[in-house]
């Protein structure tokens, strides 16, 4: 793999060899990437990927350079060519977080170093990358899946991906007009108490991403009833539930549920620490 932009970069075998080495990588600093550096570029705010991913160069032996929004000269619009290429003579790797997937695609023609993307409004393939790792160590990549709320958004675009490349079998919960807007191995369901019967795996998003704002009002009212709740946890099969955070409590998802014993959330969010250091040492290496 040159970039990753997508799932749709990588094989079956790929995704395997990414988790054969977070196997390998997990909890151990190891200067295999001594002296490479990687520059994070922001258009959005982040928590999780930002800190990961700075956490992971570091444990790798490397460093990363943080490049949050208004902090480049992209905001005084130097395009993203330029960018990319004045880039690439500096740092040995790009990973950014857009509104547009069609900036990474930019970013990725014009830089000499691998891309990766770290959202866009279309993909989030890392975390896809740490969901699929967290369902094989706790479930095995298996069974069925069930993604609650918005099934047009990027973590479920890059989930069914991952999960479809095992074969689980994929369910989306939406109401119409939020079915995906992608091909894939999956069913709708609208119901959801329809939905997460016999479910191994509970997974929900925010119902307004970043970008969505103005849609707030209309989004958390058509959204409401797929709220992922004790009730969806009781009729599934003794799931595990997820969320690539930030939740928002009380309107996604439950308090109780997010706390509750079928909760992997936090486990989920330490694993994209784990596979970005395989992701950044197979890029890298
Ligand atoms: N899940 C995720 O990408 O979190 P951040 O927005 O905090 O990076
Ligand atoms: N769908 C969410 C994911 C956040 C990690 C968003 O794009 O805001």
């Amino acid at each position: 793999m040159k970039h990753l932009i997508s799932i749709s970069d990588l094989t079956k075998n790929d995704v395997t060899q990414i988790f054969k080495t977070t196997d390998k990588l997990k909890n151990k600093k190891m200067p295999l990437l001594k002296d490479k550096i990687l520059a994070m570029v922001f258009e959005k705010p982040s928590t999780r990927t930002r800190v990961s991913f700075e956490v992971a160069m570091e444990h790798l032996g490397g460093h990363a350079i943080n490049l949050s929004h208004g902090e480049t000269q992209l905001v005084r619009d130097e395009s993203i060519a330029d960018t990319a290429k004045v880039l690439s003579r500096y740092v040995d790797a790009i990973m950014a977080r857009v509104f547009e997937h069609k900036t990474l695609m930019e970013l990725a023609k014009y830089a000499s170093v691998p891309v990766i993307n770290g959202l866009s409004h279309k993909e989030h393939p890392c975390q896809a990358l740490a969901d699929a790792y967290t369902i094989l160590k706790r479930k095995g990549l298996k069974g069925k899946i069930v993604f609650l709320g918005d099934g047009t958004n990027n973590t479920f675009n890059s989930l069914v991906k991952v999960c479809g490349m095992f074969g689980m079998d994929i369910i989306v919960s939406c109401p119409a007009g939020y079915k995906p807007k992608i091909k894939g191995k999956y069913k709708v369901v609208e119901s959801p108490k329809e939905a997460v019967k016999d479910a191994d795996v509970l997974y929900t998003d925010t119902f307004v991403s970043m970008g969505e704002e103005k849609e707030i009002k209309k989004r958390i009212a058509d959204l409401k009833g797929y709220q992922l709740n004790s009730s969806l946890v009781k009729t599934a099969n003794n799931p595990i539930v997820m969320h690539p955070l930030p939740a928002h409590r009380s309107v996604e998802i439950t308090s109780d549920v997010m706390d509750g014993k079928n909760s992997v959330v936090f486990e989920q969010a330490e694993n994209r620490l784990h596979v970005q250091k395989a992701i950044l040492y197979l890029l890298l290496k």
